[in-house]
């Protein structure tokens, strides 16, 4: 078949809950992208924040199959190695204490939303607990994650969700503090807000929320979906800021292809909240995926991929600056490490469009930011050729 009579066929069969680009994908390798008809694409998107090592690693593939030959899936009603493995390397690179794995980043989110939930519930016997979530915030499509993402457009319909969630404005702490009442229990945020534009929280905002938690033992869950798995130079986000969230969501890059997701606490928070009976789930942390996020992370160590987002980020930060500074179209520069955004005066459709037929993806963030995402092994050369396209549809 050829990509035309491929996308018939997927428009006749999906549900159409996208608007797909027009094309279909044949591999990958590196940081390029190469469609049926052997177009080779720079790909700045990354499926979203997802292939950090890139395409088609052979130490990552290499894992997947030996793993493939061992066991894919046992029931979480025994142990597998794989899961132990990538939990403890988990523990030693976020510092939090007790892992469970999730097969999305939107279930990591419900998991989190549950936990604090008991934990308020444990300590005051209540049911009538209130979350505080932001305005523009993205936390995913599931019930929980939709009630507590701050886009009325996507929420509207499916009224309604959980119950008694309050929306405050993101860094702007004052409006957070307006939201607490006695029944608030959580509070949830993305570090750096991405499908809302690429917002980094100020380091002010998230000191102030952390002191506003601990002051009134309201749990602060923050959500490393995007931002985490080293994006901005540090392997979770908040990890710049001298902060800790008492529960975190993980997903995308920790399995790097492979759906994988988990929602992460401190010990006082697994002591008091969720327990045998509370939560489950029949894929999430089966060997397969794990062995995934196992071989992510000694791959990462290897690969030293943080201290290449921190030379990558300066540098594509230097290049975007010059860019913004050319087209007066371009309203703001904004993000940090591999996680940047331009913010235009129009919409950015038409100037993606010209990029993906001149062999660049990119991807937006709301209608007027153009998001990049490139995968974390990115280098100045293909920086300087991404910079090269996007300068010429301009
Ligand atoms: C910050 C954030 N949270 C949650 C999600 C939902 O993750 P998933 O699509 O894996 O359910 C996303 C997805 O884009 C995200 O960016």
């Amino acid at each position: 078949m050829n990509m035309k009579e491929y996308i018939d066929e997927a428009e006749s069969a999906l549900l159409h809950t996208y608007n797909r680009y027009q094309i279909v994908w044949e591999k990958g390798d590196g940081m390029y992208m190469y469609d049926i008809e052997g177009k080779k694409y720079l790909d700045f998107v990354a499926g979203i924040a997802v292939f950090a090592l890139g395409y088609n690693n052979k130490a990552y593939n290499d894992a997947l199959k030996a793993q493939i030959d061992k066991v894919l899936h046992t029931s979480n009603y025994y142990y597998n190695i794989p899961a132990i493995e990538a939990a403890k390397k988990l523990k030693k690179v976020s510092g939090m204490d007790r892992i469970f794995y999730t097969n999305s980043g939107a279930e990591a989110v419900e998991g989190a939303l549950k936990a604090a939930r008991k934990y308020a519930f444990l300590r005051d016997g209540h049911t009538d607990h209130e979350i505080i979530a932001m305005n523009h915030s993205f936390h995913g499509r599931t019930m929980g994650a939709l009630a507590v993402t701050g886009n009325p457009h996507y929420r509207e319909a499916f009224e309604p969700l959980i119950g008694n969630i309050r929306f405050a404005d993101y860094n702007d702490f004052e409006s957070v503090k307006a939201q607490v009442t006695d029944k608030t229990c959580a509070i949830i945020l993305e570090t750096v807000q991405g499908e809302g534009g690429i917002y980094p929280a100020t380091e002010d905002f998230l000191k102030n929320i952390r002191a506003l938690c601990d002051e009134k033992d309201i749990l602060l869950i923050l959500d490393e979906i995007q931002c985490g798995m080293g994006r901005t130079g540090t392997m979770y986000a908040w990890q710049r800021y001298g902060v800790k969230p008492d529960i975190m969501a993980s997903a995308k890059a920790i399995g790097c292809g492979v759906p994988v997701g988990a929602f992460m606490m401190t010990e006082k928070v697994a002591q008091q909240s969720l327990t045998s009976g509370d939560h489950g789930t029949t894929y999430g942390g089966n060997p397969f995926a794990c062995a995934a996020v196992s071989k992510v992370l000694d791959l990462f160590e290897e690969l030293n991929v943080l201290d290449n987002v921190k030379e990558s980020g300066d540098y594509l930060y230097e290049k975007l600056e010059e860019l913004a500074a050319k087209h007066d179209c371009i309203k703001e520069h904004r993000g940090v490490g591999l996680m940047q955004g331009l913010e235009c005066d129009k919409t950015v459709g038409d100037i993606i469009n010209k990029a993906i037929a001149n062999g660049l993806l990119l991807i937006n963030a709301g209608a007027n930011v153009i998001r990049f995402l490139p995968p974390l092994i990115v280098s100045k050369q293909e920086i300087d050729d991404m910079i090269a396209i996007l300068d010429a549809c301009f």
